[in-house]
């Protein structure tokens, strides 16, 4: 799992994990963002949240969620959990429903920078990737023309979705206290992601150690 404010670089460093350990990645973000896009009545309600920055309520969200995780490629691979679960009653139908991570990674920024990286940020709708104006611009041209800027990512709304993250992470946090790894994620991408790597090689090293043991 993975967590941290809004724009902490779940997402870059969720890219990252994926290329190197090819776990399928599950974001609730842009789980909702799809079910938006199909104009469902859902999607409809989550936008009326999303739009003022709150939690989106479980019983659109949990199902979505849980579905996802209980597919078989994700039950084959291995998940990559970004933006959930984000209050304690989703942590709570999550370990009840018999999900739990071998490590829970805390990114860690100092919030005057999260604006900043909230503004910069676009995206590529074409692949999916994640780029920033300033810290990771588009490589072509031809990229930066179709490049495209998220209903939420304003300095107005970014303080709302703030304000929730702060309302709930400690009682997320409280619930996985075993495994958590707390990572700068005020450096750069490829430094932040040299502080997860470490630690899931370490994970994966101690999994092997325990299996030729047994
Ligand atoms: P969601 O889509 O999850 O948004 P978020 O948590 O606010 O996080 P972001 O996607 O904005 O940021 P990120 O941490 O992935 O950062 P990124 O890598 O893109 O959720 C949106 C909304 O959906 C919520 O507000 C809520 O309403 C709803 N929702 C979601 N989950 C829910 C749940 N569980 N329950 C209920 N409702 C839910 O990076 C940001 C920018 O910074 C990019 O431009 C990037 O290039 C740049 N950047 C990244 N890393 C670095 C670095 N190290 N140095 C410099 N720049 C960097």
């Amino acid at each position: 799992m993975i967590s941290g404010a809004p724009a902490s670089g779940k997402g870059t460093q969720c890219e990252l994990i994926k290329k190197k350990y090819d776990l399928v990645h599950i974001a609730a973000g842009d789980l909702l963002r799809t079910e938006i896009a199909s104009g469902s009545d859902n999607g409809k309600r989550a936008k009326e949240h999303m739009d003022i920055g709150q939690l989106v309520p479980d019983e659109i969200v949990v199902m979505m969620v849980k579905e996802r995780l209980m597919q078989p490629d994700s039950q084959d691979k291995g998940w990559l959990l970004d933006g959930y679960p984000r209050s304690l009653s989703q942590a709570t139908k999550l370990q009840g429903y018999g999900f739990h991570p071998d490590l829970f990674i805390l990114l860690e920024v100092p919030e005057e920078i999260l604006v900043e990286r909230v503004v910069g940020r676009r995206l590529d709708p074409v692949t999916g990737k994640i780029y920033h104006l300033k810290y990771s611009p588009p490589e072509t041209e031809e990229i930066a023309a179709r490049l495209t800027q998220r209903f939420d990512d304003t300095e107005e709304k970014v303080k709302l979705r703030l304000h929730t993250h702060h309302q709930n992470v400690a009682s997320v946090l409280a619930m996985f206290e075993d495994t958590i790894i707390k990572v700068d994620g005020s450096v750069s991408k490829e430094a932040v992601f040299a502080q997860i790597d470490s630690a899931l090689t370490k994970l994966l090293e101690q999994r092997a150690e325990k299996i030729g043991s047994a």
